[in-house]
């Protein structure tokens, strides 16, 4: 995406009203380009709209530059619907970049992991993207220009104990992206994805997440949301000869920890990737 244009771009966002998504909005708003948040949080979706708003004084003018829309990424139906609603309420322009950001895990080997669970993380971190991707790219491609970026994580390049499913849906967001790449080489649509590791999100506060149960996972050490967020705007705001595939953030403490491991002291703690000292 030619960002050196000054023009303010419209950027697409799933999973925006929590975490990592939240942090990238806030960070595009600052910049005044204009926003469709996706989620299912109504609450949490309007109070990161309006501090999108609170963050560009061209926002407070027109509050229609900072749009949400509610909805299931993994449902066909709501995926049709939010693209459409996000192309028509900008007057028929079509997302110049889309952060498929939206995720979910559940800690657990295979044999702890249920069929429901199995398919609600590969609905939500596959067909999501999926689904997002097969409605966006023709819609990019016929103008001839687009960004997409998802966020994967250090467990679509390795795997660890106790997020079998997850380690295999963020597998597979890689397969996903990687092959996309191929087949909409020269057409002037970027894919890119960003691989972070651990970060502080209230996904680590809830089991329902992807976390530990509330106050097991120590937080302190790991990623904030606003590295991530950075991280997806160093792809997003790639100069136009450039073609990032991938953006792979380690955590400084933490890699150090996992040398510790390596040497048997230590314990992997499922569902980062990373390693934690025991
Ligand atoms: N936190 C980490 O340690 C970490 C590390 C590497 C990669 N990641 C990846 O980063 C991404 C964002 O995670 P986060 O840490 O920011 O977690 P988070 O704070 O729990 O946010 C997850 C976001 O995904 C949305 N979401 C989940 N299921 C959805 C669905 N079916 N339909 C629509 N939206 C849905 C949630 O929105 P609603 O609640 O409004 O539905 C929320 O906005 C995920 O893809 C995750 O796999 C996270």
């Amino acid at each position: 995406m030619d960002f050196g244009d000054d023009s303010p771009k419209l950027a697409l966002i799933t999973g925006a009203s929590s975490g990592i998504g939240t942090a990238v909005a806030l960070k595009l708003a600052e910049e005044g380009h204009h926003l469709y948040l996706i989620g299912r949080s109504v609450d949490s979706l309007h109070n990161v709209e309006e501090d999108c708003r609170n963050t560009y004084m061209e926002f407070q003018h027109d509050k229609s530059l900072v749009q949400h829309g509610i909805g299931d990424v993994g449902d066909e139906r709501d995926c049709e619907r939010l693209v459409d609603a996000c192309v028509s309420h900008f007057k028929g322009r079509a997302p110049d970049v889309a952060v498929l950001n939206a995720g979910v895990g559940r800690p657990g080997a295979v044999d702890e992991t249920t069929v429901e669970d199995f398919d609600l993380i590969m609905k939500t971190n596959v067909k999501g993207v999926f689904l997002f991707m097969r409605k966006l790219l023709p819609l990019m491609k016929a103008r001839g220009s687009g960004q997409i970026v998802v966020t994967s994580s250090v467990l679509g390049l390795r795997t660890c104990e106790k997020a079998a499913v997850y380690c295999a849906s963020k597998y597979a967001v890689e397969g996903l992206v990687d092959a996309t790449r191929k087949d909409f080489a020269g057409t002037g649509v970027k894919l890119g994805v960003c691989n972070p590791a651990a970060v502080a999100t209230p996904w680590w506060e809830s089991k329902q997440r992807g976390g530990w149960e509330k106050g097991e996972a120590d937080t302190s050490n790991f990623l904030t949301a606003d590295d991530v967020a950075e991280g997806i705007m160093s792809i997003i705001k790639q100069s136009p000869m450039c073609d990032i595939g991938r953006v792979v953030m380690e955590n400084v403490t933490v890699k150090k920890r996992r040398r510790v491991d390596e040497e048997g002291e230590g314990k992997q703690l499922a569902g980062t990737g990373d390693m934690h000292m025991t």
